[in-house]
This record gives structure tokens, C-alpha cells and sequence, in this order.
């Protein structure tokens, strides 16, 4: 049932991977919600959903983000990943404190702490920190890879069969986002999921070799994964046009893999919604088309 009144919930980084999903979750189940998009005459996607409205807003703005959160209790948090990222995220915490949110909902990351050697669970950590002193509710999503990041490797697997990372055999218990937007989708809807901390994996560690065994045989041509040193990943990153700032980090996220850091299947998906995370099989099957030549 879509109800009629102004919508209490608002998504942020709803056209992303994460929040896309997020959307079309609440749609699913008749849930009347905010989506904050900067450019809504581009948003035509998310207008469609049922139950969505639109509104504008933009983290480098202060004042749009005030506006944005007018009349919210509840908000779902994420950026995309940049040097700017925990800037925006804290410019957010305060604007939704000023304007009376109860409860945030923030996507962080699997391992987030303050002092980790990867920048991005420092950034996350610092955020997730300001949250809890602000006084708001909170609900800390911290999911590991996502399986969809292999979405990104599209032109080389098509072109040439292969995908790169410097990961060497380490095992990864990766997860679907659409199993994050299950997640985010209960902790807005259902006030029992307030103060809560959630590990999000898939349901099993895999290594990149699985990994491309499995697109393999989903996909039907051979697709290999290429390992690189982490000095030959960053320059293939900055090649493709990632910033400095934002190449180190996933050059320190990789070597956190690499370590074994990330190789835990947590049951937080199932705690959360009642239903197991999809396996990385499920979501080979699902994209198949994506990567075929
Ligand atoms: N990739 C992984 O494996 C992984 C694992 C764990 C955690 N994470 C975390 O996941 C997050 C990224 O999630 P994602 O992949 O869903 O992100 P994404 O697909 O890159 O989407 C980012 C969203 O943020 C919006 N956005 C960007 N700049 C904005 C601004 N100035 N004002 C308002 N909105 C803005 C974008 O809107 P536009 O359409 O306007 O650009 C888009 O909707 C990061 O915090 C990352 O640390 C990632």
C-alpha cells in the first residue's frame, strides 16, 4: 500500500549501485520514500518506481541537504567513494541532526576502524563515530566486496576474457548489493533494526580464480583473472582515469584482502532479513548477459 502523507524516508546515492536497489526494494514492498538525487531531470529511472518522490539535493550543499531532509525521520546514508566522502558524510550527520532525523541508516564497510591502514574504514569509522555521538538512532551496514564491483571490468572481459586485481589467492567472502538493499530496506522500515551493527557477506569465500571460473561457466567462453603487483594495479587505475587519492585506497583495500582480512562469512544478511545472501553463482546467472561478447 502506497500511503498518501509527505514520505518520512529519504535515500541518498539513490541512482548508485547500492541505492538503485534500495529504491526498488521500498518500491517493492509499498513503502512511500524520498530519493535525493542531484540532477532530477536525469533521474527518470527512479521516478518511475511507485512510491518514489524526488528531491534535489547535493552533499557539497549544505542548504539542499537541510531541504532534502525536511519532514525525515529516517534516512538511508551513502556516498560514493572519494576524498571528499567523509566531508559530505559529516556535513549530512549535521544537517539531519538540525533537522530533527531520528535514525540514519549509513553503508560503511566490512572492517571499518579507526585506525586501519585503509583509508576508506578510516573514513567510514570517523563517520560512523560522529553518528553515534550525534544522539541519533543508527544502523551501520558494513558490507565486504560487492560482487557487482565486477560490472566495472565489462569492456575487458568482453573483449579480451579477463579481469585484474592484485589479490593473489586470498579468499573473499563477497556480496550481492542487492542483498545490502535488502538490508537497508528492513533497517528503515522496522524500528527493531535501530542500534544495530551489520557484518554483510555473501554466503561463501572465494577466490578471484573462483570468481572466474564460475563467470565462466555462467557466461559460456573463458574468463580469466589476471593477478597484478599493487604498483602496476594504481597505474592501470589512473590510466583508466581514478584519482590519486581514490587509486591508493583500493591499492590499501586489495592488500587488506590479501591478508586474509576479508575472508569471514557473517550472518548478517540473514539476521537482518530472515533470508540467506545470494551465492556468487546466483549472481553470474542473473548478469550473464551483461558480459557477453
Ligand atoms: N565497491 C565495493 O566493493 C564496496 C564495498 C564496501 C563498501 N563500499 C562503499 O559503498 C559506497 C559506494 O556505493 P555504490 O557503489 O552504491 O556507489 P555509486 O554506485 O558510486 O553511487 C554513488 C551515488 O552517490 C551520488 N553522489 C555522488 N556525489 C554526490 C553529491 N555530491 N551529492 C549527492 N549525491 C552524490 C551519485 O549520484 P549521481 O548519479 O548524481 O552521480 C550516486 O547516486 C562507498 O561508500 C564505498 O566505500 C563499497
Amino acid at each position: 500500500m502506497i500511503q498518501s502523507a509527505s514520505p518520512k524516508i529519504l535515500v541518498t546515492g539513490a541512482t548508485g549501485s547500492v541505492g538503485m536497489e534500495l529504491c526498488k526494494a521500498l518500491s517493492g514492498r509499498g513503502v512511500h520514500f524520498k530519493a535525493m538525487v542531484r540532477a532530477i531531470s536525469k533521474a527518470g529511472d527512479l521516478a518511475k518506481l511507485p512510491g518514489a518522490e524526488l528531491v534535489q539535493g547535493d552533499f557539497d550543499d549544505a542548504g539542499s541537504l537541510s531541504n532534502a531532509l525536511q519532514g525525515i525521520e529516517r534516512s538511508f546514508l551513502l556516498t560514493n567513494s572519494s576524498e571528499q566522502a567523509e566531508e559530505q558524510q559529516l556535513r549530512f550527520v549535521e544537517a539531519a541532526r538540525q533537522a530533527g532525523v531520528l535514525h540514519i541508516v549509513k553503508l560503511s564497510q566490512w572492517a571499518a576502524s579507526a585506525d586501519s591502514p585503509v583509508r576508506f574504514l578510516r573514513y567510514h569509522a570517523a563517520v560512523e563515530e560522529e553518528i553515534r555521538e550525534s544522539g541519533l538512532r543508527f544502523t551501520f551496514l558494513r558490507p565486504n566486496l560487492f560482487m557487482q564491483g565486477l560490472l566495472g571490468f565489462r569492456d575487458t572481459i568482453r573483449n579480451q576474457g579477463v579481469f585484474f586485481g592484485a589479490v593473489g589467492d586470498a579468499r573473499i567472502s563477497l556480496i550481492d548489493v542487492r542483498d545490502i538493499a535488502a538490508v537497508a530496506a528492513a533497517a528503515l522500515t522496522d524500528p527493531a533494526q535501530e542500534d544495530k551493527i551489520y557484518n554483510l557477506t555473501g554466503p561463501e569465500a572465494l577466490s578471484h580464480n573462483d570468481i572466474a571460473e564460475k563467470l565462466s561457466a555462467a557466461v559460456g567462453s573463458p574468463i580469466m583473472f589476471v593477478n597484478l603487483d599493487s604498483r602496476s594495479l594504481e597505474k592501470m587505475l589512473l590510466e583508466v582515469g581514478f584519482p590519486q587519492w581514490q587509486a591508493e585506497g583500493l591499492v590499501e583495500d586489495y592488500a587488506h584482502y590479501q591478508r586474509g582480512e576479508a575472508d569471514e562469512v557473517a550472518s548478517g544478511v540473514a539476521d537482518a532479513t530472515g533470508n540467506l545472501p545470494r551465492s556468487f553463482d546466483q549472481f553470474a546467472k542473473d548478469y550473464a548477459d551483461y558480459f557477453k561478447a
